[in-house]
């Protein structure tokens, strides 16, 4: 993920900016020997500026040594001495902690979308695992099938209509690893270049450049407090979409919850158009205030990709995740998944289905759900208490981060570095962002994996650092 701004307003050729930004990060060691910078068309798309800008900016890094480029893999970040020299100047001139004797402080990581990692049922997992390893016939260490285990799949089924209303058979289950992965492989099904997804914007950047490399054209439709707004989307014959991305139990960044009607004109929407939702529900058990709102996927299982994942309610190192699939599309895709990593490991898969089916996974999440919902009150009880009425909150009654702005504060690079200096890290909205300029006053601030003396320090030094700006 490259995060990289232009300014139209500044008097420098836009080219001459992007060209200076690349430099930069390659000169600062921010992007490193063999790291493949964003293709032309899709930076000239996410910069909203002609891909003629970014040929032009690739083409003089090229002409200067700083990138290499291979005939139809891309562009990379060159290796060579200049950059090893830089790198060594980099180290020497690295400051050293101030107080000698004594540990350099920690910085506070915000980061969004990381549970308490701490709280890992350890042993809880480790003997399912144990028992898989006991139990498993000899076939579980063999090959398996794209689609994944039945047993975790037919557990997984019950579990997905109990919890989230998902209506569908184990076969139309297909286990991957993590969202992540459920992602690419609709875009290897659904798209090529030409196709068109209208998303949400903002939208997890991560999910743009998955989509955007199978060659998509990307139309943002904004989105306020409550998830897309449906007046937003293209309605345009001449660009219809392969399939409308939402996150409506719980909007990434912004934090909102899609109400009902919503969730009937975008199903109206899709059989219009003739194309497919794809619903991520990446996060959506975590709610404090209500009980958790049933999928879209439960209200038009023939027109709803649901995606899954159990990084946010168990642990995302396990890269565990799943797609539920309209009968007409199952086979694609485990076809895809095939040729894509064969299967996801038995091993794991066969542990998960013990764990869900003897009740494990639910009890862990009402435990941790009890832990977010305290430290989602000690930071959100926090910044109101520090910022007062210079504070304003979105999103705060689901998931396991917020976003915020405060009052006067337009962030920039120089912001984040500045914080990062201070001690604590926290994550812009804009990065997100589709249609850039338009989130520049928010940050992200994940609090998952955050303690909540973490979180009162963290928020202390946040304002240490803002009253210069404030
Ligand atoms: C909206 C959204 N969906 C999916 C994912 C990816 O999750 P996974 O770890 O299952 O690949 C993320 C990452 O945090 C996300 O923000």
């Amino acid at each position: 993920m490259l995060w990289m701004s232009i300014d139209r307003e500044k008097p420098m050729s836009l080219i001459r900016q992007l060209y200076t930004e690349i430099r930069t990060k390659i000169l600062q060691g921010e992007i490193t020997t063999g790291y493949k910078l964003p293709s032309t068309r899709s930076l000239a798309a996410e910069l909203q500026v002609s891909r003629n800008v970014v040929v032009e900016a690739y083409d003089q890094l090229l002409a200067e040594g700083y990138i290499e480029s291979t005939q139809g893999s891309g562009y990379f970040v060159a290796s060579g001495i200049y950059l090893e020299q830089h790198a060594r100047i980099r180290k020497q001139a690295e400051p050293q902690p101030q107080n000698i004797g004594e540990e350099a402080e920690p910085c506070i990581d915000f980061r969004s979308g990381v549970p308490a990692l701490e709280l890992f049922p350890r042993t809880v997992w480790g003997k399912m695992v144990q028992r898989v390893c006991q139990e498993a016939p000899a076939s579980a260490f063999g090959y398996g099938r794209p689609e994944g285990q039945p047993e975790l799949r037919e557990v997984l089924s019950r579990y997905l209509y109990r919890m989230r209303g998902v209506q569908c058979e184990p076969w139309q289950i297909v286990m991957t690893s993590g969202a992540t992965q459920a992602l690419s492989l609709i875009a290897k099904v659904l798209l090529f270049p030409g196709s068109t997804v209208q998303m949400e914007d903002p939208i997890t950047h991560d999910i743009q450049t998955i989509f955007r490399s199978a060659g998509a054209t990307i139309q943002p439709v904004a989105t306020d407090a409550h998830g897309m707004v449906m007046e937003n989307l293209p309605k345009s014959p001449l660009t219809t979409p392969s399939f409308v991305f939402v996150t409506p139990s719980h909007q990434f960044p912004l934090g909102g919850t899609l109400p009902i009607q919503r969730r009937i004109q975008l199903i109206q929407h899709a059989r219009e158009m003739d194309c497919y939702i794809v619903e991520d529900d990446y996060d959506s058990e975590f709610r404090y205030e209500s009980a958790p709102i049933s999928s879209i996927q439960g209200l038009a299982p023939d027109r709803v990709i649901y995606i899954g994942s159990f990084s946010k309610i168990l642990s995302p190192g396990l890269r565990l995740g799943y797609l539920v699939l309209p009968p007409s599309l199952v086979k694609a895709y485990q076809e895809a998944k095939w040729f894509t990593d064969l299967h996801t490991s038995t091993l794991d898969q066969l542990a998960l289905g013990h764990f869900i089916e003897e009740g494990h996974l639910e009890k862990y999440i009402s435990r941790v759900k009890k832990l977010y919902k305290k430290r989602r009150k000690c930071l959100t009880d926090a910044l109101r208490q520090v910022f007062g009425e210079q504070v304003c909150i979105w999103g705060e009654s689901a998931g396991l981060h917020i976003v915020a702005s405060f009052a006067g504060i337009t962030f920039t690079h120089e912001h984040f570095a500045a914080l990062e200096a201070n001690g604590v890290r926290l994550y812009p909205v804009e990065e997100h962002a589709i249609l850039k300029g338009r989130h520049e006053d928010k940050v992200i601030i994940g609090y998952g994996n955050v303690s909540e003396e973490q979180i009162q320090e963290g928020v202390s030094r946040l304002k240490s650092v803002f009253d210069r700006w404030m």
